[in-house]
């Protein structure tokens, strides 16, 4: 850590102690706990901002009650990947304007990329300004001093900035489970794919010190974490610009390395650099999870091509049947596009073309979005909705055949599971995550959460498998 980050870290927890005796005060007048909650509307990487936004919270003197909108402090951890995301926002934005009518003193704050793209902040101060806290992705870390702020009677608190100056390291952050952990070993990203947004949300890549995330990840295990998952929007990139840093490979090695460690999984690997030497590591180091999630985007050049994704269908399909054939109990995932500017049908029937000779376990599927400041968002040949339904409709149902085909082949295997909750729907059972990522529910109690146990993976019913505990 650099000393200057080290500084701001200092002057963020004095701001942690001194909104501890604001609630402290505000609590004996009142008799009563301030509560505190925070929505999470993203990725994985906004999930992971969320329980160090937790963190701080309970740090500072709150009770943190589950993802509800009933609490004093409500604060959003927004995500604008596609439009449906703001637009899930607003609506809940429309009800917390109706709760704080009915109690004035309830807070609301709204952080994370949605704030970062310029039109929707101003939309955010325009139409939502009840909402008294607005701040971007690059300094999330400062949140302990908006809070403070806050607690001190400011509104109106709108700190967005356009590049990170620090990456704050150890300040508090509470865990949604206390057996696995992500970990970020990057920030931000430089592909600048055509349609994507994340790029100017998130800013340039910033790679983590490996020392830091190593002790970062001891530090996970000697509180009770045993799988970890590395998190960066392509880790393939990991340590580009940081002089003698090691390379993902290397990095997946030490952190497998760890005592307490029996779990190792990471996302997001950009089929563009993904090398032979992570192949071979994944191979050869069984705490990596077997699954792969391999963004395929299209299965046209053309689409790709215009996309800057940086590779071609041909070179796709190599790098996927490879890695398949290196690591055949690897489930292999995507996600997929479909309705970019210019699309045909053709294109479309490649991007199935490749769905089926990879047959992936599963993938996500997505209607094209137009995000504002894109080049993809200005190109005329925008493809017509019912083009677009239709194309979809035949991208998904191929995926599910694949996908329903592809979970068969580990009926009747038996499989070690992380057990992760205990499960809602079915009494007396309990619900485990695989290596390969599928989940297995099976009879079992409470007290097998955060153990791994292995399972005979007795049926599969198309996305899940029923189970036995061994
Ligand atoms: N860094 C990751 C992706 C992060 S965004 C990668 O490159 O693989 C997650 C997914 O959202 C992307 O893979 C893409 O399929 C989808 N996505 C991104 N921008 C989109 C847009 N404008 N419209 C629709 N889907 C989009
Ligand atoms: Fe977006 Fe492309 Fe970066 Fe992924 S690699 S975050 S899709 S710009
Ligand atoms: Fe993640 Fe959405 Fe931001 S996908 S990086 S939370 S725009």
């Amino acid at each position: 850590m650099r000393e200057s980050d080290i500084l701001a870290t200092d002057r963020q927890i004095g701001f942690i102690q001194d909104t501890s005796r604001l609630i402290k005060e505000s609590e004996s007048k009142t008799g009563r706990r301030l509560t505190a909650s925070v929505i999470t509307f993203g990725c994985q990487m906004n999930a992971r901002d969320s329980e160090k936004l937790a963190g701080i919270l309970v740090s500072s003197g709150f009770e943190l009650l589950d993802e509800t909108e009933d609490a004093d402090f409500v604060l959003y951890n927004t995500c604008t990947v596609r439009d449906n995301a703001n637009q899930k926002l607003y609506g809940h934005l429309g009800e917390a304007h109706s709760r704080k009518k009915k109690n004035p003193s309830m807070m609301v704050a709204v952080c994370g990329c949605l704030p970062q793209e310029p039109t929707a902040f101003e939309k955010l101060k325009s139409s939502y300004s009840f909402v008294d806290l607005i701040f971007g992705t690059h300094n999330l870390y400062a949140f302990p001093e908006y809070l403070n702020r806050l607690l001190s009677g400011e509104r109106h608190i709108y700190e967005i900035t356009d590049h990170s100056d620090n990456i704050v390291e150890d300040l508090p952050v509470l865990r949604k489970y206390p057996f696995k952990s992500g970990v970020n070993i990057m920030f931000g990203c430089n592909n600048f794919c055509t349609y994507c947004i994340v790029p100017h949300v998130r800013g340039r890549e910033r790679s983590r010190e490996s020392r830091d995330i190593i002790k970062e990840v001891e530090r996970l295990s000697s509180t009770g974490v045993k799988e970890v998952m590395l998190l960066g929007q392509n880790v393939n990139s990991y340590g580009n610009g940081i002089d003698g840093e090691i390379s993902f490979p290397e990095l997946l090695k030490r952190v497998c390395d760890v005592p307490g460690i029996e779990r190792v999984r990471f996302m997001t690997s950009h089929p563009k650099d993904l090398s032979d030497e992570l192949i071979k590591t994944i191979k050869n180091d069984e705490k990596i999870c077997r699954h792969l999630h391999l963004p395929l985007q299209s299965g046209s050049t053309k689409v790709l091509k215009e996309m800057n994704r940086r590779y071609t269908k041909e070179q796709y399909l190599d790098l996927a049947l490879r890695i398949k054939d290196e690591i055949p109990d690897i489930a292999l995932t995507t996600d997929i596009m479909v309705g970019f500017p210019g699309e045909t049908a053709e294109d479309v029937d490649d991007t199935i073309d490749v769905i089926n000779k990879v047959q992936y376990d599963n993938a996500f599927t997505f209607i094209y979005s137009k995000r504002a400041g894109t080049p993809a968002a200005v190109r005329p040949d925008q493809v017509p909705e019912d083009l677009v339904r239709e194309n979809f409709d035949r991208v998904l149902k191929c995926v599910q055949e694949n996908a329903k085909k592809q979970s068969l082949r580990w009926q009747g295997l038996t499989m070690d599971a992380l057990v992760e909750e205990k499960n809602d729907s079915l009494e007396g059972y309990v619900t485990g995550r695989l290596s390969n990522n599928m989940i297995v529910h099976f009879a079992g109690s409470d007290s097998l959460i955060g153990k791994i146990v292995s399972v005979k993976l007795d049926e599969c019913r198309g996305f899940y498998y029923m189970g036995t505990l061994l």
